[in-house]
């Protein structure tokens, strides 16, 4: 059918509308192209683009305009207001986004922005969808006064009430300065672009007016410290197609919404013990004291040694990553004895419970590795609140009833071996290697606090051989698999190259799991 055929006014509205449209995206990327590729960033249009399947895209509140009059802003009024909203499908699959547009008002949220948004995102809560939000602002816009604030608040609120219903991810493509950090900090990831991004409370000017310190933008909240010191992006891109891929790559391991499972793919996996396998075997050295890198482990736990890490600069004692086992998406845990022994200090607690949380949330199963010689002590974590921070982890994984699957590699010493997905915690499944070393502390420490006066009371020329005598009767006794084994709190104790296919087995066992904790309104998490 042609225009021809149509009658006159309804061929006349179609092509007014054609021309409509053509005009709103044509003069809105005309300016934002100017403007954005100038400071080497895309339009809010063209990330849209890259993110999305090609031509999935549907744009909503594409005529809206501000009201500018009651405000007192200039009567050009630019299309969309800031803000481009909508749906589309990443690899087939359905989700809500919202692309902040600097090239208007400074993609600052005004009123009827701030409307297109908490619309798309009422969208993604009615049809159960992820909601990726593309952060480039000003922040509140601040000619619209406390109207703009209020939507701050009403964004804040639709991010609690979708937080555990339908994943939330942040990208921070330009500024996010002020109060506008609270959405993306509240959101599941956050994923932040290198050099053209920055995140903070209050940026330079106001910090050097009440402190008198001098301090670039990237230095207060660029990625790199957002990424590596402070935790608040869990990604730090090289660039904005850097950025968008990770977010494509995490998507892919998410369920669409709490109901729904995630996306499975087929089952490639060898069924017998494969060369790969067996390295597993030659994995742990054989001195307690020499490092090994958790990733050769879990490069051969997961499908096609793929897994894509979460806050990888955060915390690198502490190792977060989603993976597929047998085509299944799995939440892994670990420690990272490459890292300070991959001991458990206030940032990798509350690393690894965010993410304990996300998956149990989400429906993904956990499968934890412990190499871990216990929470850090000193004086810093102590006065940091290690007490109550470090707690965060231990309450993840009480409440979390997914299917949780624990190896012990190596080391499980004090608390660290409770917290690590422990049987008491509730894990489903716990299984040892023969060269764990499960106790209250490591066997050096133990000798010092058990033998303390005995060695003392020796000369001091023999006193070096009989700790060395002590630490390695003490280890030999007390420091295996098998007095947890004997009790049950470890139910197999395992060899490396088996422990792939029976992790796969215990996740397969564990697919019908159903638990439920005692009704409350709900808990109250150490925060
Ligand atoms: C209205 C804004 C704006 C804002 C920027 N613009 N921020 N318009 N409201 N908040 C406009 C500018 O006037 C300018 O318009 C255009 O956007 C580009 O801004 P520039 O300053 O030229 O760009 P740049 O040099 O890149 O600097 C970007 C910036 C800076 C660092 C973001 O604009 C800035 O500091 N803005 C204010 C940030 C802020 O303090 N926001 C309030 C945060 S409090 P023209 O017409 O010249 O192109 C908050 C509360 C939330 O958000 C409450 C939550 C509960």
């Amino acid at each position: 059918m042609t225009l021809e055929d149509l009658t006159p006014t309804t061929a006349f509205r179609i092509a007014d509308l054609a021309a409509r449209q053509d005009e709103v995206v044509r003069i809105a990327e005309k300016r934002a192209v100017d403007r954005q590729h100038a400071k080497g960033k895309l339009t809010a249009r063209e990330r849209i683009g890259l993110l999305l399947d090609p031509g999935s895209f549907v744009e909503l509140d594409q005529f809206a305009r501000h009201r500018c009059a009651e405000f007192g802003m200039d009567a050009n009024r630019p299309w969309g207001d800031g803000v481009v909203t909508g749906h589309g499908t990443v690899d087939g699959r359905q989700v809500c986004v919202f692309s902040q547009d600097f090239s208007v008002f400074g993609g600052s949220m005004g009123e009827v922005s701030g409307e297109k948004v908490l619309k798309v995102m009422d969208l993604a809560m009615t049809i159960g969808c992820p909601v990726v939000g593309i952060n480039d602002s000003g922040g509140a816009r601040i000619q619209e006064g406390v109207v703009s604030l209020a939507y701050y608040a009403e964004l804040g609120r639709r991010n609690a009430h979708a937080s555990g219903v339908v994943p939330q991810i942040s990208m921070i493509m330009g500024p996010c300065a002020g109060g506008a950090v609270y959405a993306p900090a509240i959101t599941d990831f956050t994923v932040m672009v290198d050099r053209t991004s920055h995140m903070f409370v209050t940026g330079p000017d106001v910090v050097h007016a009440v402190t008198g310190e001098r301090v670039t933008a990237q230095e207060l909240g660029g990625a790199a410290v957002q990424s590596e010191v402070a935790g608040n992006a869990h990604h730090r891109a090289a660039d904005e197609e850097d950025a968008i891929e990770w977010v494509q790559t995490l998507l892919g391991y998410l369920p669409s919404n709490n109901l729904d499972p995630a996306p499975e793919y087929a089952d490639d996996t060898s069924p017998v013990v494969t060369p790969a396998d067996l390295e597993l075997d030659r994995l742990v050295p054989d001195s307690p004291h020499r490092t090994y890198d958790m990733t050769e482990l879990i490069a051969r736990l997961v499908d096609d040694g793929e897994f894509t890490e979460v806050h990888s600069a955060f915390a690198p004692n502490m190792f977060c990553a989603f993976g597929r086992v047998q085509g299944r998406s799995v939440g892994v845990v670990a420690n990272q004895p490459r890292h300070q022994a991959g001991v458990i200090d206030i940032d990798a607690s509350e690393k690894a419970a965010r993410f304990v949380r996300f998956c149990d949330a989400f429906g993904i199963p956990l499968l934890t590795l412990a190499d871990v010689p216990g929470y850090l002590p000193g004086t810093a974590q102590e006065r940091g609140g290690i007490i109550r921070r470090g707690a965060k982890l231990i309450y993840a994984y009480a409440e979390a009833t997914v299917p949780k699957v624990t190896v012990v590699v190596r080391k499980a010493y004090g608390g660290g071996y409770a917290v690590m997905g422990s049987k008491h915690l509730g894990a489903d499944v716990t299984m040892a290697w023969p060269t764990a070393e499960i106790a209250v502390m490591g066997a050096e420490g133990a000798v010092r606090v058990l033998y303390r006066r005995e060695l003392a009371e020796l000369p001091p020329e023999d006193r070096e051989a009989a700790r060395r005598r002590l630490t390695e009767e003490y280890r030999d006794r007390h420091t295996g698999p098998y007095q947890a084994a004997e009790r049950g709190y470890v139910d197999q104790v395992v060899t490396p190259s088996q422990t792939r296919l029976q992790v796969a087995r215990a996740l397969r066992t564990l697919r019908t799991k159903r638990q439920t904790l005692p009704a409350k309104k709900h808990g109250n998490i150490p925060l």
